[in-house]
């Protein structure tokens, strides 16, 4: 066992004190709207599955800075009855416990995890590309929770499992020490204010924690729209001795990697997309 690894310890980073919900809500990314409560029309099998996502970032459940805001976003009626009648076939329910993947999948292969798959367009389009590999995407958003299972359903999609949780946690309590076969973490919220870059998904301890999942010779996929960010998990996955860059800087584009829809956005507001791809050291 890595004893730097963060996971291996009690979890005691930072509470957050200083930004009230409301201040965090007003200046989170539209993207990152999570829907808060399960719409009442739900039935009490989900109302459950769902209430496990419903900490606020300043809950006095929240061992961590959140990097998400629940909010009541909008879902469609056929994204709502997907989360009814799917959850319980493709969905695992976060438990402080480490998941079996051949157990999960039905079947040995490499595990892919996915951070904040947004509404699943890239997630569908690469298990579908790589029926070889297992992928196990975790989403807090319902409606994202609920469009990924109707893509799963629609395009008959069995290599591909959701967790919908915190993925710090997910990755800290369910994914063994050297176990995945790769990381891809695609356009994470940029929290583009300097007082809320501490709620940034990649920092210096998760991609540790990360790092430290990683089988040895596996890769951690990072890409993202903002200059800053870039510059950052530069930085943060450099810093990480656990990692070696696979290019001297930024990666191209690779194949697998289709472009998302905020992707799409971002170059049409003018900014550039930087991917960072690392590999796991052994
Ligand atoms: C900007 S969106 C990007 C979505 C998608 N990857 C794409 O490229 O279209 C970021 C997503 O990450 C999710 N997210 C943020 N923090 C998360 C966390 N700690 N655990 C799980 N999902 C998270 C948000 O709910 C949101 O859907």
């Amino acid at each position: 066992m890595n004893t730097n690894n963060p996971a291996d310890k009690p979890a005691t980073p930072p509470v957050n004190t200083s930004d009230t919900t409301a201040d965090i809500a007003a200046a989170a990314p539209a993207s990152a709207a999570a829907a808060t409560a399960a719409p009442s029309s739900v039935s009490a099998e989900t109302q459950a599955a769902l209430a496990s996502t419903a900490h606020a970032p300043n809950s006095p459940g929240a061992t961590h800075i959140r990097s998400f805001v629940h909010r009541r976003g909008h879902i469609t009626q056929g994204q709502l009855a997907a989360l009814e009648r799917l959850m319980g076939e493709w969905s695992i329910p976060y438990a402080p416990r480490r998941l079996d993947p051949a157990t999960a999948f039905g079947r040995q292969a490499p595990t892919v995890l996915e951070i904040g798959f947004g509404m699943g367009e890239t997630t569908e389009k690469i298990a579908l590309a790589r029926p070889d590999d297992n992928f196990l995407g975790v989403e807090v958003f319902n409606a994202g929770v609920g469009s990924l299972l109707r893509r799963i359903e629609d395009s008959n999609i069995s290599n591909l499992r959701i967790i919908q949780h915190d993925a710090v946690e997910v990755v800290r309590d369910m994914i063994a020490p050297d176990s995945l076969a790769g990381v891809h973490v695609y356009f994470p919220d940029p929290w583009p204010k300097k007082r809320h870059h501490k709620r940034r998904l990649l920092q210096p301890a998760f991609v540790s924690l990360l790092a430290s999942r990683i089988a040895p010779g596996g890769y951690i996929h990072c890409a993202t729209d903002w200059e800053d960010y870039a510059v950052q998990m530069l930085e943060v996955l450099s810093g990480e001795p656990l990692l070696a860059n696979t290019v001297d800087g930024y990666a191209p584009r690779p194949d697998y990697r289709p472009l998302t829809k905020f992707e799409t956005r971002g170059l049409r507001l003018g900014h550039g997309v930087w991917d960072l791809i690392f590999k796991r050291v052994a």
